[in-house]
C-alpha cells in the first residue's frame, strides 16, 4: 500500500505517481511497457496526457492488468490533460482520452497549459503557431467550466490546472465554481518556485511536481547549455552518500517531505521500483531538508518558447515574472 496525500478537496491520492511523457525519445510501446511494469511493482497513480501520444497503448495496459486482476480500476488514480488545441471542445477531448485509456472516467483532468496555443509534438524550439495568442481570462474560465461540466457528469473526479502563475490564479480563482484540487508544476531542487509553491498550498491545491529529478533526458528543445543537473550537485551527492542511495531518491524524498507529489518517469525497472520504494523509509533529516532548500537556482527547464505569440518578447513572458499577466 503506497503512502497517500490529500488533494485540496480532501480526496486522497497516492503520494507518488509515474510520469508517461516519452520526451520524444521513447516510443509509446516503451512507455506502455514501463507503465505495465510500474503497476505490477505497485504504482497506482499514472500521469497521462493526450499530447504524449501514447494513451492508446497505456489503455491497453490498463485493460490487460484489470482483466488479469492485477489491479482494480477503483484502485488506480488515472490523470490526463486536455491539450491546447482542444480548449474549445474539452468534452470531445476528454471522451477520446477516456476511450483510449479504457478507464471509464478520469480521477483527475488538467488544463495542460493555460493557453490555447498549439505546437506539433516534437517540434523545434523556434516553431511558432500563427494562431498563438496571450492568456485570456475569459477563454481560460470557459475551458475550465467545460471541465466542471464533466465533473458534474461524473467523467472527471477531480479538476487540476498546470503551468499557472500567481497573477493568472488571482484573476481566475474567484471566477471558478469548483476550486482546482491540484496544480501540476515544474518542481525540482534547482527550481523550487517557493512563492508559487506556497501560494498553491495556501489556496488549497496540492502541488504536483513534474520533472522531479530535473529530467536528465528531456527533449532537445528543453536543453539549455546553462542548465544545472540537479542530481549532480555535490550537496545532492553528499546527502545520497549519507543514506547509501542514488541522488534520484534524495530528490523524491525531498519532494514528498516538502509536501509536493512527484511523478517521476522511468523506463528502467530498477529505477522505477526504487523511486516507488524510496519514499516509504529512511527519510531525510531536518538538516538535509534545509540544505536542499538552499539549492534553488531558479533553473526553469520547461521554458515553453513554442507557446509564444506574435509580439511576445521571449519565454519569460509566459511566466508573468513581474507580477502581472503579460499580454
Ligand atoms: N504538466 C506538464 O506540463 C508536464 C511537463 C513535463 C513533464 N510532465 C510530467 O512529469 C513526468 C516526469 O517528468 P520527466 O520525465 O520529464 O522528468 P524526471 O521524472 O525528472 O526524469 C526522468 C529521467 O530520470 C531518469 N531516472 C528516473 N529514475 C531514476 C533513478 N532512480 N535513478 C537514475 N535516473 C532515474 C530516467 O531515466 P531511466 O528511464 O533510465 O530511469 C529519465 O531519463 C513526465 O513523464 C510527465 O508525466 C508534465
Amino acid at each position: 500500500m503506497t503512502k497517500m496525500m490529500k488533494l485540496g478537496n480532501e480526496n486522497e491520492i497516492p503520494a507518488i505517481g509515474m510520469g508517461t511523457f516519452g520526451s520524444d525519445r521513447f516510443t509509446p510501446a516503451q512507455v506502455a511497457e514501463a507503465v505495465e511494469g510500474g503497476i505490477r511493482a505497485g504504482y497506482r497513480l499514472i500521469d497521462c496526457a493526450s499530447v504524449y501520444g501514447n494513451e492508446k497503448e497505456i489503455g491497453e495496459v490498463f485493460r490487460k492488468l484489470t482483466d488479469e486482476g492485477v489491479v482494480e480500476r477503483k484502485d488506480l488514480f488515472i490523470m490526463s490533460k486536455v491539450w491546447n488545441d482542444m480548449h474549445r471542445d474539452v468534452k470531445a477531448a476528454c471522451q477520446k482520452t477516456i476511450q483510449d485509456l479504457q478507464c471509464g472516467y478520469l480521477d483527475m483532468y488538467f488544463i495542460h497549459w493555460p493557453f490555447p496555443n498549439y505546437h506539433a509534438p516534437g517540434c523545434d524550439v523556434d516553431a511558432r503557431s500563427a494562431d498563438s495568442r496571450p492568456f485570456s481570462i475569459d477563454e481560460f474560465c470557459d475551458t475550465y467550466r467545460q471541465i466542471e461540466e464533466l465533473y458534474e457528469e461524473g467523467l472527471v473526479k477531480n479538476i487540476g490546472v498546470s503551468n499557472m502563475t500567481i497573477p493568472k490564479f488571482e484573476e481566475v480563482l474567484p471566477k471558478l465554481n469548483i476550486k482546482p484540487a491540484a496544480h501540476e508544476m515544474e518542481l525540482h531542487p534547482c527550481f523550487q518556485q517557493e512563492e508559487l509553491f506556497n501560494y498553491t498550498k495556501a489556496q488549497g491545491m496540492l502541488p504536483i511536481a513534474y520533472m522531479p529529478m530535473g529530467s536528465p533526458r528531456r527533449p532537445e528543445r528543453d536543453i539549455d547549455p546553462n542548465d544545472i543537473a540537479d542530481l549532480e550537485l555535490p550537496e545532492m551527492r553528499q546527502i545520497a552518500e549519507n543514506h547509501g542511495i542514488h541522488p534520484a531518491s534524495v530528490a523524491l524524498k525531498w519532494a514528498v517531505q516538502r509536501g509536493q507529489l512527484p511523478i517521476p518517469f522511468s523506463t528502467t525497472p530498477k529505477n522505477y521500483q526504487s523511486n516507488l520504494q524510496c519514499i516509504e523509509k529512511d527519510m531525510l533529516t531536518e538538516e538535509e531538508m534545509k540544505k536542499i532548500s538552499t539549492l534553488d537556482k531558479g533553473n526553469r527547464l520547461v521554458k515553453g518558447q513554442v507557446f509564444l505569440w506574435e509580439g511576445a518578447k521571449d519565454w519569460h513572458d509566459l511566466w508573468d515574472e513581474e507580477g502581472v499577466i503579460v499580454q
